[in-house]
């Protein structure tokens, strides 16, 4: 069964960056366009766009934007070196963020002709991420679907689809990939507490695109599984360490420990630029800690007592020995995984 993927929530129009704004989804499809770094800095910070690909590729796009206001600046390179700083800053857990902005200042170093050309070849740039990472989530596809089984439940949490990345997906593009293969797949979403991606955005999307799918509380996994009805776990990752540890949202970790309880593979599905090879191991991938306010409520409502204290852990860490396989667009890496993940990198 042809999967529809017509979601794009990235897009360059009238030399602006036009984002979807995910805070307002699924009630309101507003669009933001964006001319100043900066603003696509608080943008990243505030989560109108979320998700490590789409955060890397939304990056590339602040780097253009920053390089086009400073090319009438004779001292453009040190410039460009603070906006990059200030762009990083946005998050501190998805390393796509830092890797695609660092690919971008290092374009505009290599470049001595002119400030006018380096600023046509970083928009360019942006481009050519963003249409790169849509082919190398349909590669992931490919790697991953074979992996699902012809039928049944596929538990996945956040949302890792066309929302999170330049198009199609990570752990939802593999999804999507096996449907259209022909598997008789049922996905089952976590809700994904305390920002709701999965109800708001996975529910939307997969709804949109007309993909079979239950939504489920996210403390709703372990009856899940023990009921026979999950055959296979996949999620996406913000930073895997050189030894396969994998940083994902939280609640990402208990999937894992259930799926080994249940004996249910546990799949990872990110590309390589989501792999901080100079990292080596989880224990060192620092987790971002998001607005206490987050938790007090619910869809803006409050629902705990005012002034409790909260923890809001954005993220959690997998350890590797937990996961399956982790699925790139350069084929499958198994354990272990400082060798496996090694190997795919170019
Ligand atoms: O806080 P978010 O919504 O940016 O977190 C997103 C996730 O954790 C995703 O699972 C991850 O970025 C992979 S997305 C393809």
């Amino acid at each position: 069964m042809p999967i529809v993927d017509n979601i794009r929530a990235i897009r360059w129009e009238d030399n602006r960056l036009c984002l979807l704004d995910q805070r307002l989804l699924p009630q309101q499809e507003i669009w933001l366009k964006l001319r100043d770094y900066r603003e696509v800095a608080v943008a990243i910070t505030q989560m109108v766009v979320r998700g490590a690909p789409a955060i890397g590729v939304t990056a590339a796009y602040a780097m253009a934007l920053a390089m086009h206001d400073m090319r009438e600046f004779a001292d453009w390179q040190s410039r460009l070196a603070g906006a990059a700083a200030e762009i990083k800053a946005a998050r501190p857990t998805a390393v796509n963020l830092a890797w695609a902005t660092d690919r971008q200042l290092t374009l505009a170093q290599k470049e001595t002709s002119s400030a006018e050309a380096a600023a046509t070849i970083l928009l360019q740039a942006a481009h050519d991420l963003l249409e790169q990472d849509i082919a190398d989530n349909q590669q992931m596809g490919r790697h991953g679907a074979a992996l699902l089984p012809e039928q049944g439940g596929i538990l996945t949490h956040c949302n890792t689809g066309s929302l999170a990345t330049g198009g199609y997906g990570t752990a939802l593009g593999v999804i999507r990939a096996g449907i259209s293969a022909g598997k008789q797949l049922q996905v089952y979403a976590d809700e994904t507490r305390p920002w709701l991606q999965g109800a708001r955005l996975t529910a939307w999307e997969l709804q949109k695109d007309g993909i079979p799918f239950y939504l489920n509380a996210d403390s709703a996994a372990a009856y899940l599984m023990q009921q026979g009805l999950i055959q296979a776990v996949i999620v996406g990752a913000d930073r895997i360490a050189a030894n396969g540890d994998a940083a994902n949202k939280i609640g990402t970790y208990s999937l894992a420990v259930l799926a080994q309880y249940h004996r249910i593979p546990f799949y990872v599905a990110a590309p390589l630029s989501t792999v901080d090879f100079a990292m080596p191991a989880g224990a060192g991938i620092i987790i971002e800690e998001r607005p206490e306010s987050e938790v007090r409520q619910c869809a803006g409502h409050d629902v705990a007592p005012a002034g409790v204290q909260v923890r809001n852990p954005a993220f959690d860490v997998t350890p590797g020995a937990l996961i399956t396989a982790i699925i790139t667009e350069r084929g499958v890496a198994r354990p272990d995984y400082l060798h496996s993940l090694a190997a795919l990198r170019v």
